[in-house]
């Protein structure tokens, strides 16, 4: 049987793109959408959960950190896995993610991305052999109408390096003014948006005389669609937890 999906967000551009991409596929589909701004797709879209005339058997969220505990106590209440993909989400969004955690199928990333993924494990990799010689700044790139800055792909890059260093960094968001010297504690945060970037990120190791850099380059939302869609189908049935992308390749390549 289909992974069937309930798709918040539906009426946006990823939205769109999962949607667009369901529409062939063969082992799972989409059974609705929820969106705050409801419009006619080829599912129905409702305003809120509570709306829901459908089954599902996971949650695909590309929308905001707005209202997340509605989407939470909606997957816990029916039993269903959410592939949680939106960005953006606080401290307390975090902490109540955690808490969800202990009765939901939980699948959360700021980038669904094999690439990145990858990334990750590299710039964790530098890290870890540059050591503190060598200062790291993270700079990266989307369209003029992403709402959060640094990106969520940006922080959790910054998360990887920190664990090489025992979490000893912290980020400092762009610089301006007199902010005196370089702290070899600083991992720099810079943001640019411009356009229709869809989404850059570059790390960059400076030291003495060399710079290495390691990046990566979306060319298309279609990449995240299809991230989330195999998200969705790791995730239906699976126990209570949160699950990230190393889950799922771990599980594909056994
Ligand atoms: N994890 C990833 O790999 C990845 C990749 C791309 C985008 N994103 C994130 O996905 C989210 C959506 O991106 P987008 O480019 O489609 O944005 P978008 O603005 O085009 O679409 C968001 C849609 O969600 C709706 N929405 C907003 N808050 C809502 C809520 N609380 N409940 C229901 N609907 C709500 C909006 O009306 C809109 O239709 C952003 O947070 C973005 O950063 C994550």
């Amino acid at each position: 049987m289909k992974t069937r999906i309930i798709l918040c967000g539906a009426c946006g551009k990823m939205g769109g793109n999962v949607l667009s991409l369901l529409s062939s596929d063969d082992e799972a589909m989409a059974v609705c959408g929820v969106d705050l701004f409801p419009k006619a797709l080829s599912v129905p879209v409702y305003k809120t959960f509570d709306e829901i005339q459908e089954e599902g058997d996971v949650i695909i969220d590309f929308s905001s950190s707005q209202n997340l505990k509605e989407r939470l106590e909606y997957a816990k209440n029916k039993g269903v896995g959410i592939v949680l993909a939106s960005t953006g989400f606080t401290a307390d969004d975090l902490a109540l993610i955690d808490e969800y955690a202990s009765t939901t199928a939980i699948f959360k990333t700021a980038n669904l991305s094999l690439g990145v993924n990858l990334m990750q494990a590299l710039v964790k990799t530098a890290a870890e052999v540059l050591g503190d010689a060598f200062d790291v700044e993270i700079i990266e790139r989307h369209h003029n109408l992403k709402k959060d800055a640094p990106s969520g792909t940006a922080l959790m890059l910054a998360d990887s390096v920190n664990e090489a260093f025992g979490n000893s960094k912290q980020t400092v968001d762009g610089r301006s003014g007199i902010c005196g010297e370089r702290k070899k504690s600083e991992i720099g945060m810079h943001a640019v948006r411009g356009g229709t970037i869809v989404g850059e990120h570059e790390v960059m190791f400076a030291g003495e005389d060399e710079i290495i850099t390691i990046s990566h380059s979306a060319r298309s939302k279609r990449v995240f669609a299809a991230g989330a869609i195999r998200a969705a189908k790791f995730l239906k049935g699976k126990k209570a937890g949160v699950y990230a992308m190393k889950d799922l390749l771990a599980e594909e390549n056994k």
